[in-house]
């Protein structure tokens, strides 16, 4: 495991973008394992900002996202597909039929789950993944539980999920409460994994899942058995209590 101290959210940014770009340059068909939040936000304006001088070009990269909202269609406001478009895939040269997202809309999510695997199955290995971690410590909404999740699931989001995304919508009766994520064992199958964590919120939890028992009540701890190439960049606050250890 590698950890790159960043100094701010926009350093994240630039060391996370440079990454996803080195992959690219070397495999321009890279599939590229997206995340929603705000963690990335800032890896995806500098992006843009590299798309838009030149420095790299989408236009063969295919994406899987980690994860969709159940009931929200690819329109509304707080989906992930939306999200996606206005943070990333609206301003690069990527094609969107190579753009993969779980469908919030299924009429059946059980069956759409199966769908997105079959698809997972298709595409092959995720190039590279990036991933956020929730204050409770989970990666894509694989919620803390008595078991690591393998393949895509339907999930019932904690309170605490609940609570924490409430701040992006009008009021918390409107968040949805169900997601379909996909699992860890397929995260875990990427060839590289990129964590990012920034603010002091999340230093607890950084430590808990780095450095602490590998455990389902922190699914991101699983990231310590990860055999692929993991490489953590967050800012001095996310990391101020690895670092004191
Ligand atoms: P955040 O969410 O980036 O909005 O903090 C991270 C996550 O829940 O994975």
């Amino acid at each position: 495991m590698k950890i790159i101290c960043a100094e701010n959210d926009r350093e994240v940014g630039r060391y996370a973008a440079k990454y996803i770009a080195e992959v690219i340059r070397e495999r321009p068909n890279a599939l590229l394992g997206l995340a929603t939040g705000s963690t990335p936000m800032t890896t995806y304006s500098e992006l843009v900002r590299m798309y838009r001088e030149g420095e790299i070009s989408f236009a063969g990269a295919r994406t899987v996202n980690l994860d969709e909202y159940v009931g929200l269609s690819p329109e509304h406001s707080q989906s992930y597909a939306r999200f996606m478009r206005e943070n990333l895939f609206d301003h690069i040269d990527i094609r969107a039929e190579n753009c993969h997202i779980p469908g919030g809309l299924a009429k059946d999510p059980i069956a759409e789950c199966k769908a997105y695997d079959d698809l997972l199955d298709r595409l092959g290995r995720v190039d590279i993944q990036l991933l956020g971690i929730g204050h409770n410590g989970h990666i894509a909404f694989n919620e803390p539980g008595e078991h690591f999740t393998k393949d895509t699931t339907l999930v019932e989001l904690t309170e605490s999920t609940v609570s924490a995304n409430s701040r992006f919508f009008n009021s918390r009766d409107l968040v949805p409460t169900r997601a379909i994520s996909m699992g860890i064992g397929r995260i875990l199958k990427a060839r590289k994994i990129l964590l990012l964590a920034i603010g002091q919120s999340k230093a607890e939890i950084l430590a808990r899942a780095l450095l602490g028992d590998v455990t389902p009540s922190v699914p991101a701890s699983i990231l310590q058995f990860y055999q692929g190439e993991l490489t953590v960049i967050a800012d001095r606050k996310a990391l101020s209590r690895i670092l004191e250890k």
